[in-house]
């Protein structure tokens, strides 16, 4: 088993850095560039595995794209120039891929298999199949379709209304995706709003996107045209290193260019009611998404109640969260975040099982858990257990650990941030 030794106890994180692209941000671009008519160049693009998953499955059926690092260009020819895919379509780890590339599947009238790992394969899917059939789509699977390996064969849609028992960016978009092959008006309405990124793109793409409230739709039989996007960074790979700076003492890390959509900035909420010196500079909009500049320092932070509808705007960054609590004065409570059991791993477990070995007090709960702050960390050998967002948690978690601290299955990390420790030992003050 893959294993590196991490950081420990360190006397500082100092230093500018730029985060990678979105995730969520750069698979649309690719997967709205397929759909569109010409070509759409992509700047700032992640190339992480899960985005290069994406590529490779629209490859797979017959889209020309040209990848160098974080420039992309890809060759659409409108949703009907898709072509059946010969070859199964592997998405990885990436649970984007698989439920967005369903509901642009479940409008086209061909055959197609998706595969995944085994972290895909104990996903629910059952959230994006049960209403594409509902549309038309004829989806066959595990357990029924709720489980990977799926089969899909698309076809004629029509619209619904759709009332998704979740919050979830990947059923809105899967079924808006889907609503834009299919007869009529698709609306999805959401318990709470969840990350807008895909109305956000599809208006840059030319198409008309109704959003009101908690509810959005799409006529259907709009074409996309082909446009430049220029990916903000990360707020979740941001997120890391805000609390980074925010813990480790002797710090101040500048961020630059970071997406500040406000569907995603629970971490920037919670940072100010923890009390971190935390600093905006900058703010735009580029490409109908808001970006800026983050400047954190070492802060004094106390423990806060995180619950209701801020949780889809944090649910990556609930385990760098969890860290966060274990060192400020008294209890933080995260609940409301039962979606957590459903992510690359059961972050619930993931996150209380890790950091109790390193002597955090962590007491799972149903929907979240609850931190006692502050305590002093000590290292151990922990695992990232295959999940990206958990391997980088503890690799901050040890900058502030005492003794010797490695990480099992650290590989997971190039999911969504392949330079995440040069990023970090860039920043390490030298003794
Ligand atoms: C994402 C939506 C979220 C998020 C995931 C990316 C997206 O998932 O956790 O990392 O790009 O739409 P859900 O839609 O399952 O909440």
């Amino acid at each position: 088993m893959q294993q590196r030794t991490l950081l420990t106890n360190i006397d500082g994180l100092q230093g500018r850095i730029s985060v990678p692209g979105d995730k969520s941000i750069s698979h649309r671009a690719v997967m709205f560039g397929a759909l569109a008519e010409g070509k759409t160049t992509i700047h700032h693009f992640l190339p992480g595995e899960d985005c290069l998953s994406t590529i490779d499955c629209f490859r797979k059926m017959g889209v020309s794209i040209v990848q160098e690092n974080n420039y992309v260009e890809v060759e659409g020819k409108g949703i009907a120039g898709l072509k059946e895919p010969s070859e199964i379509l592997n998405v990885g780890n990436s649970g984007t891929t698989t439920r967005l590339i369903l509901g642009i599947l479940s409008g086209l009238p061909f055959h197609a298999c998706l595969i995944g790992d085994d972290s895909i394969a104990k996903r629910p899917m059952g959230r994006v199949t049960v209403p594409l059939r509902s549309m038309g789509a004829k989806i066959d699977g595990r357990e029924n379709g709720q489980f990977t390996p799926l089969s899909i064969r698309g076809g004629t849609l029509k619209g619904i209304h759709y009332h998704s028992p979740v919050a979830s960016a990947q059923v809105k978009s899967a079924l808006l995706l889907a609503g834009l092959s299919a007869e009529g008006k698709t609306s999805v309405t959401e318990p709470e709003k969840s990350r807008d990124h895909t109305e956000r793109m599809l208006q840059a793409f030319g198409v008309q996107v109704e959003v009101d409230g908690n509810t959005v739709s799409v006529e259907g039989g709009q074409p996309l045209k082909a446009t430049t996007i220029h990916v903000p960074g990360d707020i979740s790979s941001a997120a890391f290193f805000l609390v980074a700076g925010a813990v480790v003492p002797n710090s101040r890390i500048e961020l630059h260019n970071v997406g500040l959509n406000p569907t995603r900035t629970g971490i920037i909420d919670v940072l100010k009611e923890m009390g971190a010196n935390l600093e905006i500079r900058n703010e735009e909009i580029r490409n109908g998404e808001p970006v800026g500049d983050l400047v954190i320092s070492t802060s004094d932070l106390k423990g806060i109640e995180i619950g209701g509808d801020i949780i889809p705007r944090l649910i990556d960054e609930i385990p760098i969260i969890a860290l966060l609590a274990t060192q400020a004065d008294g209890k933080t409570i995260i609940k409301d975040a039962q979606e957590l059991k459903v992510k690359e791993t059961n972050r619930i477990d993931t996150v209380a099982t890790e950091l109790e070995k390193l002597g955090a007090r962590i007491t799972p709960t149903e929907d979240g858990m609850i931190i006692e702050g502050k305590t002093k960390l000590h290292g151990d050998l922990v695992d990232s257990h295959g999940d990206h967002r958990i391997g980088m948690m503890l690799a901050i978690a040890a900058c502030i650990a005492d003794g010797k601290m490695a990480l099992q299955n650290d590989q997971a990390i190039a999911v969504s941030y392949p330079p995440f420790f040069e990023h970090l030992q860039n920043l390490v003050v030298k003794k």
